[in-house]
Formats: C-alpha cells, structure tokens, sequence
C-alpha cells in the first residue's frame, strides 16, 4: 500500500498501522478500557442524516468561517496531540507546514518534540498551545509566558485529563516517552527500519517545552499513564482556569468539556471557546460522544461562547453535520495522525486535501454555498 492508494481517512490508518512498529501505532490508535467511547465518537453521526435541497447554484461555494478570531479556510481544526516525532521523524513541523498550506488551526501539546519558539517561527497561521497544568507552577508559568513571548493566538487549557484514562494497549506494550526498544516489540521494530533509522539517526527525541523543569518525558523514560498521574496537577478546578485565563490575557479555550453546566461556566469565567471532547475516547471510556452532547450545549450556551466538536470526525460529512447542528467548527486528532505517521507532510497534505474536497463536494450536494446555511433543519435525528 501506497500513500497515492489512501482515499480516505481509514485508509492513512492502515498505512500507519504497516509503516510503525506495533507500540506506537497502538499509542496513536488506542484509547481507554474497552474503547467504547473511542468507537461512539464517530458511529455517533450515523444516528442523524443530512437532508439536501437541490437547484441551489452551487458553482461558487465559500467553505470559510471565522475560528477565535482567525481567518479559516475550512471548517476543521487540527487538535493538538503529543510526541509527534514518535509519529515521524518531522514530527509538529509537518503539521504545521500542512496546516498553513491550507489555511487551517493547529495547535501544539504541552508534550510537543518541537519548542514553542520553534513552531511560532515556522507559521503564522492560526495555532494554539495547548496546556496540561502541572503541579510544578514554575513550569505552567513558563510555558505560557513563551507563548505569549512567541505570539501563540490561542491558549486551550485541557480539562479532562486530571488523572490518566487506563490505556490498556499501552500497558501491554510498555509504551514510554522517549520510546524505548522492549523485547516484546523488538521484532516490529527491527521490521520497520525507516522508522527505526529515523528514530536512531534523527535528532534526539525530547520534550522542549518541559526544559528546565521536569526531566520525565525526555531524559527518563515513562508512560504517559504514569506522566500524568505524577506530573498533573489533580487539585486543578474552576478557580485555577480563572487564574489561566487571567495570566495568558489573550483568546482562551476550555479542551474537554462535556457538560451542559460546565459549558455555563466556561462562559462564566469568560472563556472564548470550549472544545467538546472526551480526548478522542482515551480517558472515561463509557463517557458520552462529543456528538450526542452537541445539541444540549448548543442549546446551553450558543451563541455566547465559540463551540468546537472535537472528537470522531474522520469524514466531511461528520464536519457538516456538527456545524448543522450549531458546532463553530469540527477538530480531530487522529484524522490527520495517521497520515502523518503515514507519510510526514505529504501524508498531511494529502489527508487535509481529501477531507477539503470530501466537505466541498458535501456542501454543493447538499445545496449549500456558505457554511452558514448549515443549519438544524438540515438535520434528521434517526
Ligand atoms: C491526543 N489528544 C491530546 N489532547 C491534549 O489536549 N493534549 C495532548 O497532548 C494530546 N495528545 C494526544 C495524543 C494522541 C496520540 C491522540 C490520538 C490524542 C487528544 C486530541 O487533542 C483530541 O482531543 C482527540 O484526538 C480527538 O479524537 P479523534 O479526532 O482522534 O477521534
Ligand atoms: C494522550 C495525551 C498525551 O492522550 O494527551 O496520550
């Protein structure tokens, strides 16, 4: 299989899946318990079906929208996830330069393997930071007085992470950032040399943000389950978002809200958006799917506060319909992925190139021209 044979996102997963040794294709793809959740967030929008009108003249279509305060060419974020140079050996370069190219938000994790200052001066397109608060408060001020130095446009403070979901493919393959060569998966490794040279040959996997502050993570190697569970603040609550949203003074998100009443609250402390998401099914598994939550948040609290569905999308359609029924934008994480496991930037490209045409060939079928004739009457709940 072949980058050129991957026509959808599935298909950059089975690349993936050949390209990685097995440890890290199963950090990408898995997700907490028994992946319920995982596997809800995208069969959540088989349950509503899109409603066409036709002879619209759908010759021009504009397919942009404003997203916290940025211009976007799509409708569709890149959400930040860690350690993408386990994924390829460009690692958060890759993404940004694809997310640039086609005018769309990324944003990078606290856990990045390029530094703030690093991805800043690569774009300037839209990008965010995204923060896991610490209990070392050293390091949570450091890292957003960099991005505040560096220009970052946004702020997303992760809320659901306050302990680590039980990733079970991680613990039985031992999976640790730096990765390491384990005896169960030496096989896989030493059968995916592009990946190994890259890694072995390439420059030295570390976490630039955390320097100064936390060794774990670069210089000595532990799973993520046991990063968060030790390095994460588990005392964080409303009043240390409050005090975030003070500190970084500029475009603030809330990533992993779930609730009707928390959305209420973000408003409350003046964020500017929240991320509805279960962190792609990786943390309460059992939890609800971003999409079934989507109307009863729009209903709380559209209009007041930007909502972004982040969670399950690997289709246009699944961008279409959350914005039909009030989303300001659609994310994922592993939609671009799996590509750039695949194949760097040109897998990125290729990926975002796919899902532009798969949402503009959904709008004119749909018979619309603007994504703000999206809207819940072109919806029908099964
Ligand atoms: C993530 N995600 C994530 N979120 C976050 O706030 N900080 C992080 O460092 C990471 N890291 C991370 C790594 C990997 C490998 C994955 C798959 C996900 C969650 C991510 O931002 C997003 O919420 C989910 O990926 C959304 O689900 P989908 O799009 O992958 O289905
Ligand atoms: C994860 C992180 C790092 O989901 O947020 O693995």
């Amino acid at each position: 299989m072949r980058l050129s044979d991957c026509h959808n996102i599935d298909d950059f997963r089975k690349l993936a899946k050949a390209r990685l040794p097995w440890p890290v294709f199963d950090y990408i793809d898995g997700a907490a318990d028994d992946e319920l959740t995982k596997a809800r967030n995208t069969s959540a929008f088989d349950e509503v079906d899109l409603v066409p009108d036709v002879l619209a003249g759908v010759g021009k279509i504009d397919m942009s929208c404003t997203i916290m305060g940025r211009r976007s060419a799509l409708p569709l974020m890149l959400s930040p996830t860690a350690l993408q140079r386990a994924f390829h050996r460009d690692g958060e370069r890759a993404v940004a330069l694809a997310a640039e190219k086609f005018g769309v938000w990324f944003g990078i994790s606290s856990l990045a393997t390029h530094s703030i200052e690093e991805i800043a001066a690569l774009t300037s397109g839209p990008k965010l930071f995204q923060l896991y608060v610490h209990k070392d408060r050293g390091l949570n001020a450091s890292m957003i007085e960099r991005c505040q130095q560096a220009g970052f446009d946004a702020l997303a403070l992760t809320v659901d992470t306050i302990v680590s979901g039980k990733r079970e493919r991680c613990l039985r393959s031992g999976f640790t950032t730096p990765p390491r060569f384990t005896p169960s998966a030496l096989w896989s490794y030493a059968t995916r040399p592009r990946w190994t040279l890259d890694y072995v040959f390439g420059p030295k996997f570390r976490l630039p943000n955390l320097d100064g502050y936390v060794q774990e993570g670069t210089g000595k190697a532990v799973s993520i389950q046991e990063y968060f569970n030790t390095m994460l603040d588990t005392g964080m609550d409303w009043d240390t978002a409050a005090r975030i949203r003070q500190d970084w003074g500029g475009t603030f998100a809330l990533k992993g809200v779930m609730s009707a009443a928390d959305a209420r609250r973000a408003v409350e402390i003046g964020a500017d958006a929240i991320w509805i998401s279960n962190h792609g099914g990786r943390q309460l598994d059992g939890s609800r799917a971003p999409f079934d939550q989507l109307r009863e948040i729009v209903e709380a609290v559209g209009g007041e506060i930007e909502i972004v569905l982040d969670g399950g999308v690997r289709r246009g359609t699944h961008a279409l319909k959350s914005l039909a029924a009030g989303a300001t934008s659609a994310s994922g994480g592993r939609l671009y992925l799996y590509a750039l496991a695949a194949a760097g930037q040109e897998g990125v490209e290729r990926a975002l190139q796919i899902l532009k045409e798969e949402i503009e060939r959904g709008m004119r079928l749909m018979g619309v021209t603007s994504i703000h004739q999206l809207t819940p009457d072109r919806l029908r709940w099964r």
